[in-house]
């Protein structure tokens, strides 16, 4: 049974730093400094709650590891380093791993004070694979640019991105159907109330929540994507969870499911 659970982690430093992450795709083209380098490798190197999963931070990468096929969209500027975030390239269990792990990485960056985008269409996977030096079996299935982003939010992220504005999510009724019922236990109120705010691929949202002899299970949406799988986005909506459930002073640990739409299911213990 493969399971996922937080290793000894910042919580209330990656909580805050949930509450604060925006995407940010425009950066001011200065070095990230050795300091938080050494510390994102750091957490690269401890993050790793699956075997199946992990994440690569690399300095000086080409600008042209986040260009698209598509014209503009996803077009990133002016950063030089990247993480990437790698995982098995046959299991769809990996799927929700890489988006979980990720997340802890984008949560450290954040709070160091970069930005950060989570790209995962939209990028150069040649230049990917060779910069995350792959081995057997292993895919990248998103890179994020980590740098200073432009004080001001520029044109391009106010028209494309609408960067005024935090995006818009989904309310909790809806991602947790059951949430008023009698049966949601306390416990999970604040891990729906933090999967919430999570990124998203086009801000879609797929994570449900529901209660199941006790624990919690999440789902997605609808049918699921090829290129970037809804499993990766609740992977990421599933470390926000746990983080809120940690910080109210419980505490337990993802199974990992394939079944059909479910992605995995959530006990205390
Ligand atoms: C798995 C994943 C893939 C994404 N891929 C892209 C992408 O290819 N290009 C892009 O510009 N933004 C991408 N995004 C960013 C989302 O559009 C963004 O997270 C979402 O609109 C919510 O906005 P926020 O991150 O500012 O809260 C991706 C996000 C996730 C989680």
């Amino acid at each position: 049974m493969a399971t996922l659970s937080l290793p000894d982690a910042p919580v209330e430093r990656w909580l805050e730093a949930a509450r604060e992450r925006r995407s940010r795709r425009s950066f001011d083209g200065t070095k990230v400094s050795t300091e938080h380098a050494s510390a994102l490798g750091e957490a690269c190197a401890l993050m790793r709650p699956s075997p199946s999963a992990r994440a690569v931070f690399e300095t000086d990468v080409s600008e042209d590891i986040f260009k698209g096929i598509v014209g503009s969209y996803g077009k990133v500027t002016g950063a030089s380093s990247a993480l990437l975030f790698v995982a098995s390239a046959d299991s769809s269990q990996a799927l929700a791993a890489v988006g979980y792990t990720g997340e802890a990485l984008i949560l450290e960056a954040t709070a160091l004070g970069l930005g950060t985008c989570w790209v995962g269409g939209m990028f150069d996977g040649k230049l990917a694979r060779k910069t995350a030096g792959l081995v057997n079996g292993e895919k990248v299935f998103a890179v994020s640019p980590v740098g200073q982003p432009l004080q001001k939010v520029s044109t391009t992220e106010r028209i494309v991105y609408g960067m005024r504005k935090p995006k818009p999510r989904k309310p909790s009724e809806q991602i947790a159907p059951d949430l008023n019922a009698p049966g949601w236990p306390t416990w999970a109120r604040p891990g729906v109330e933090s999967a919430r705010i999570a990124p998203s691929a086009h801000n879609r949202q797929p994570w449900r929540f529901r209660v199941e002899g006790g624990a919690v299970v999440v789902s997605f949406d609808g049918p699921d994507t090829p290129i970037v799988s809804k499993r990766l986005d609740c992977g990421i909506a599933m470390l926000h969870f746990e983080l809120a459930v940690r910080a109210a002073g419980a505490s337990g640990s993802w199974e990992l499911l394939e079944h059909r739409s479910d992605v995995a299911r959530f006990t205390l213990g």
